[in-house]
């Protein structure tokens, strides 16, 4: 049984904030969105005129939102109430702000239709695009650091166990779902990586496929601006119909598969995805996943941020987040072997290294 006293909310005051807490998570995604936090994080203090005046904000509505920030104790007003300060809540805010721009601007259409969609057909709308905005940054804080350790050890691996062509050896990988193309990026730009790499005389392709077309448009424009489009392509493609795109032979020869917070989506079917993706890719020996488990199992309010949610929007769209257990049991059912396992800095996501049996 739930007591939200425990918290320390006295009983007459809990629905008031449960209620409260939504219009903040909006509030957030917004700024978010908008870029107000960064400018907020390189200041000592700030005003509500000089944000308004950047962004373009009504005075009286962007004092109304920081109204809010306020009661959540992530902006503070100072004593003579011109300037406003970062407030006790906003360090790790700012460092988990994209989780509630996920939610809110994700999945604000199927929340809205929840009724709709839990008694009739109708198909959960999420926007891929702001969903895969929101996974660069908190990847980039929550993942990349433990996600490389695993890439690096894959690529090196690959490299020992290949025989050189003509001065030396190309490593190709595939990113399925790769979403806005960052850890293909991130990859390509690491200069552990490509030191090992170049040390090795060995050359990296990398090919990321998605199955919405303006993310890949996102992903192309970067990979063009870092200047690496000749190492790194992109498809616009359903991983469940891969089968099918016979036009696209190169990716098919990859030395290594990845693929993060993603397959989750695939899961139907007992995980046949993974005997599909042993078969799409037959030289491919590793597989990195980065994926989410279930750890809700007693009700509770302060689960960790993130994990309920994604219980729940996956619930609606009857796709089942699988316990530690249960994905081990669905690799090795479909021909792969977890030969490591790294944990991510997000509570309810690991790293899995795996293996074609
Ligand atoms: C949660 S995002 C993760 C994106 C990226 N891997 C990351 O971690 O930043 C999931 C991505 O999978 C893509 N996706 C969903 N269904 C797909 C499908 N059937 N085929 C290919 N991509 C798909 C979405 O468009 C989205 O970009």
């Amino acid at each position: 049984m739930v007591n939200l006293q425990q918290y320390g909310l006295k009983d007459n005051k809990k629905i008031d904030f449960i209620f409260n807490s939504s219009l903040c998570c909006a509030v957030i995604s917004c700024f978010y969105e908008l870029g107000i936090f960064e400018l907020i994080q390189n200041k000592q203090r700030f005003s509500l005129q000089e944000i308004s005046k950047k962004h373009k904000i009504d005075e009286n509505i962007l004092h109304f939102l920081f109204f809010i920030l306020e009661s959540f104790e992530i902006i503070k007003r100072d004593k003579n109430e011109k300037y406003y300060t970062k407030g006790k809540l906003f360090g790790e805010i700012f460092q988990k702000k994209s989780f509630f721009y996920w939610l809110v601007s994700g999945y604000y259409k199927m929340l809205s239709e929840l009724p709709q969609i839990i008694t009739t057909n109708k198909k959960p709308y999420k926007n891929w695009k702001n969903i895969a905005i929101a996974s660069e940054e908190y990847g980039a804080n929550f993942v990349w650091k433990d996600l490389k350790k695993a890439i690096k050890k894959a690529i090196e691996w690959t490299i020992s166990n290949q025989k050189p062509q003509g001065n030396g050896r190309k490593i190709q990988i595939v990113d399925l779902g790769c979403g806005t193309g960052h850890y293909l990026i991130k990859i390509n730009k690491d200069n552990d990586i490509t030191s090992s790499l170049n040390e090795k005389k060995a050359e990296l392709f990398s090919t990321g496929i998605n199955i919405s077309a303006s993310t890949i448009e996102i992903a192309k424009k970067i990979t063009k601006k870092e200047g690496l489009h000749s190492k790194i392509d992109f498809i616009v493609a359903d991983i469940q119909n891969l089968f099918h795109d016979t036009n696209q032979k190169n990716y098919l020869n990859a030395d290594i598969i990845m693929s993060i917070f993603t397959i989750h989506e695939f899961l139907q079917n007992e995980g046949i995805i993974f005997e599909k993706i042993r078969k799409i890719f037959p030289k491919a020996e590793i597989f990195i996943l980065c994926d989410n488990y279930k750890i809700t199992t007693t009700p509770n309010p302060t689960y960790p941020i993130y994990s309920l949610a994604l219980e729940f929007t996956h619930a609606i769209q009857k796709t089942h987040i699988p316990t530690l257990k249960e994905w081990y049991k669905i690799f090795t059912a479909n021909g792969w072997k977890p030969i490591k396992i790294l944990d991510t800095k997000i509570e309810n996501a690991k790293i899995f290294i795996l293996k074609k049996i």
